[in-house]
């Protein structure tokens, strides 16, 4: 495996099978990452076709660049965070596509990125945007927060069961010295959690802590309800919705998401006639979620925690 393909794309082949891509079509990948799935994408879909692929992160948008060289104007590429999809793909030249795909969260580059610290080895700073030119690094946060709020982000962005404990040694610890590496950060808290003789866990005691700070600091639940309207606003009748998500409060805002708009009408039960005028825009293609092949499990560990949402844009 090259450097290019130190990332490998997960359930590509049921992706595939989702949006089945023929020659023409137009596309939207809107996390382009390493360009692993765009490439397969584009594969299918010229001669004619075209792919969009937005991500929020320059390095990401460097490395497809060079991928997806070969396929020259068929593809464009644009540093952008998704939640602008509305306004990126039009400008682009892409008002009505046939499949946009949603492959959320990290790649296997950013989590070896020393300089952003996504993951509990990294001695880099503790940093975990995507794009680095906005908003604020982690370790401001854990800097700036109080206990109280250290342990309502930790509860809400990660499920964290001790979330209090591990807050309150946060802002003990962090008066001896600053908390500003990954590795530093995950050895408050796995000294913080609790021990438990004879049962050890499958995972590391930090994972949840670090997926609370990523996600509060790409604001990643506020940007995808907003986004997922845009893909649909944007797909063709009989076009394929695609969203790939890593972790339970990204899964449910897609279920929740293709279920209203399956139902289309938002008017309280109380009101006898529809009078919002809202008809349903998505339908669900198979099994809801999808998940991985042990097959696929056993070769890239990473895919353990995906689940494939996919739906069909209804004629308007
Ligand atoms: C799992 S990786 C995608 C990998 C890609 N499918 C491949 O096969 O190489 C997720 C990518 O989404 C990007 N990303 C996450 N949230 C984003 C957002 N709100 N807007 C744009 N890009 C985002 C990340 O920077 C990362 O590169």
């Amino acid at each position: 495996m090259n450097v290019e393909e130190g990332h490998l794309p997960v359930m590509v082949e049921e992706v595939m099978a989702a949006l089945s891509p023929v020659p023409g079509s137009f596309q939207i990948d809107a996390t382009v990452g390493g360009g692993g799935h765009a490439l397969r994408v584009l594969e299918a879909a010229t001669p004619g076709g075209r792919l969009l692929g937005l991500d929020a992160d320059r390095a990401a948008i460097a490395r497809a660049r060079r991928r997806l060289a070969a396929y020259g104007d068929a593809v464009v590429l644009r540093r952008a965070n998704f939640e602008q999809l509305a306004d990126v793909a039009p400008a682009a030249g892409f008002e009505a596509v046939d499949g946009v795909l949603f492959d959320l969260g990290l790649s296997s580059h950013q989590l070896a990125d020393e300089q952003r610290a996504f993951s509990f080895r990294a001695e880099g700073p503790l940093d975990m945007r995507f794009d680095v030119s906005r908003g604020v690094p982690a370790s401001a946060l854990i800097a700036s927060l109080d206990e109280r709020e250290l342990a309502d982000l930790f509860r809400r962005f990660g499920e964290e069961p001790n979330a209090r404990r591990i807050a309150r040694a946060v802002t003990q610890r962090r008066r001896e010295a600053p908390i500003e590496t990954g590795r530093r950060l995950a050895q408050v808290v796995s000294d913080a959690a609790p021990k438990r003789p004879g049962r050890p866990t499958r995972i590391h005691p930090a994972t949840r802590v670090f997926q609370a700070l990523r996600i509060a600091v790409n604001r990643e639940l506020e940007v995808l309800p907003k986004a997922l309207d845009a893909a649909v606003a944007l797909l063709r009748p009989d076009g394929r919705l695609c969203v790939i998500s890593y972790h339970s409060l990204e899964d449910r805002i897609v279920k929740r998401f293709v279920a209203a708009e399956r139902r289309g009408c938002v008017c309280p039960p109380e009101v006898p006639v529809c009078v919002c005028g809202r008809a349903p825009r998505l339908a669900p293609v198979g099994p809801q979620p999808q998940r991985p092949t042990d097959v696929e499990v056993e070769r890239n560990p990473r895919s353990r925690s995906a689940r494939l949402r996919v739906a069909r844009r209804l004629a308007a």
